[in-house]
């Protein structure tokens, strides 16, 4: 079978190479040239466990090619998944500028039967105006071709993608034709010969699907940031409280952990763009209103808690992180709460030292040369007044405190991921403090 994914970014290199590693030949496809022309001699634009080796495989098995050009592979392929960006854009509303684009290409170029499934994060609507498009097209060029859409959100969470992909625990797939449940039952059955574990329904509920489970997760962040706090001003212990409440197989261990708020690529655009799709039709969507606003106060948690260590006079001070990326096995800094902390650390007049295991460039690019880039976590705490916590990265659990303790200025530790106990570290001389105790 072949396929194309276009949007060769997170979501499209993964899903392109996972689908090649099962067989299928795969064309992916990305405007970006520079992307692809690095692709094409084996270097991966992106920091993701395992995707090297696998990408490198399937290339080399020609299973998995890489352009630039969508209307010259669209002839051979027979279903074409669309995995570009959809950014909030400046009212919060997903941009489905690129998604559209897409849609106009092919439309422009099919000249058979094409299936059109959208990965992309997409309101609900959106394949219908997919479908407008390539069929105005189509009209423009007087010709008759049958194609379909579908609607196939992804779930995959970046650090663990390829496994999130290869063997997910569902698959959610809209469809309006038995054609295209054929398809897609073809392409997903090799993943889950055991348990086929896909959810075919409307196009419509799957485009809300995805919106839905993202907003329920950052809801639950949001609402243990909002617990934590108010532990911290009444005197009870967040980690207790979730182990407490944790246990009641109603409410699930995970994703209960407190921090200095959601980041990330998708949780903060896609609470955004549901409250826009819901005032857009009428409606408020009040319990998602309050979550963004908890989220947004919560990115100061930290800075604050520095503040109250120096009595708000931060000039001169310099303040380590360790951990840039939103979260850890990624170097995703999109929406990442260090960049706020940063800004806000640089505003006040610190000197601000910073070490990640993968996302040193990828800040770089950012924001350039305004902070110092240490070569590991170690050099970050030289001279430093005070050590931070931001991305829970594995390498920062069990470190050497006898060194960091020499080489700090001053002993205090910030902790945004409460990985480090408080007894341990008040006993090996720190000053020390995190969220919600
Ligand atoms: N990153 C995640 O963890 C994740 C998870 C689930 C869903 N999603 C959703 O998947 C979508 C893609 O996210 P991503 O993180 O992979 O984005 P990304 O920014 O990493 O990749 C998007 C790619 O699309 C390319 N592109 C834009 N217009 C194009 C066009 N007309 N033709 C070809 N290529 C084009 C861009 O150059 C870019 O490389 C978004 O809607 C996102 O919300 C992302």
């Amino acid at each position: 079978m072949k396929i194309a994914i276009v949007g060769t970014g997170y979501v499209g290199l993964v899903t392109g190479t996972c689908f090649a590693e099962i067989g299928v030949s795969v064309t992916c496809v990305d405007t970006n040239s520079e992307k692809i022309e690095s692709l094409k001699k084996g270097v991966i634009p992106i920091y993701e466990n395992g995707l090297e080796e696998m990408v490198l495989r399937n290339t080399k098995a020609k299973r998995l090619k890489f352009t630039t050009s969508l209307e010259s592979c669209l002839d051979e392929v027979e279903v074409i998944f669309s995995a570009v960006g959809t950014p909030p854009d400046e009212d919060g509303s997903a941009d489905l500028s690129y998604v559209l684009a897409v849609a106009r290409t092919i439309g422009r170029h099919m000249n058979q039967y094409k299936l059109i499934v959208t990965k992309s994060t997409v309101p609900v609507g959106t394949a219908r105006k997919v479908r407008a498009v390539i069929q105005e097209e189509l009209d423009k060029r007087g010709v008759q071709i049958k194609f379909d859409v579908a609607s196939n959100p992804e779930f995959l969470k970046e650090g663990n993608a390829i496994s999130d992909f290869m063997s997910p625990d569902r698959v959610v797939v809209g469809v309006e034709s038995e054609r295209a449940e054929k398809l897609m039952t073809k392409l997903y059955k090799p993943f889950l010969l055991n348990n086929f574990r896909v959810i075919f329904m409307d196009i419509p509920s799957a485009e809300m699907t995805k919106y839905a489970a993202n907003s329920m997760l950052a809801t639950r962040i949001s609402f243990m940031n909002d617990i934590a706090n108010l532990c911290e001003i009444v005197g009870a212990d967040v980690n207790m409280v979730r182990s407490g409440i944790g246990s009641d197989t109603r409410i699930g261990r995970k994703f209960l952990y407190p921090g200095i708020g959601y980041g990330g690529s998708c949780f903060p655009k896609d609470v955004k763009a549901l409250i826009k799709t819901a005032e857009q039709n009428g409606y408020e969507m009040r319990v998602l209103k309050a979550v963004e606003e908890v989220n947004e106060l919560q990115k100061s948690a930290l800075f604050e808690k520095l503040q109250k260590q120096f009595q708000g006079d931060l000039k001169g001070k310099t303040i380590t992180l360790w951990g840039l990326s939103f979260k850890p096995e990624t170097d995703d800094m999109r929406e990442a709460p260090a960049l706020v902390l940063i800004d806000k650390l640089l505003n006040a007049g610190c000197q601000v030292r910073v070490y990640d295991p993968a996302a040193m460039s990828e800040c770089k690019r950012r924001i350039g040369d305004v902070v110092y880039y240490a070569t590991d976590m170690y050099d970050a705490v030289l001279d430093a007044d005070t050590l931070m916590l931001i991305t829970e990265w594995k390498e920062f659990r069990l470190p050497s405190w006898a060194v960091i303790k020499k080489a700090m200025a001053k002993r205090i530790v910030l902790d945004g991921r409460n990985i480090y106990e408080k007894k341990e570290m008040e006993e090996l001389g720190f000053v020390y403090s995190c969220i919600g105790k």
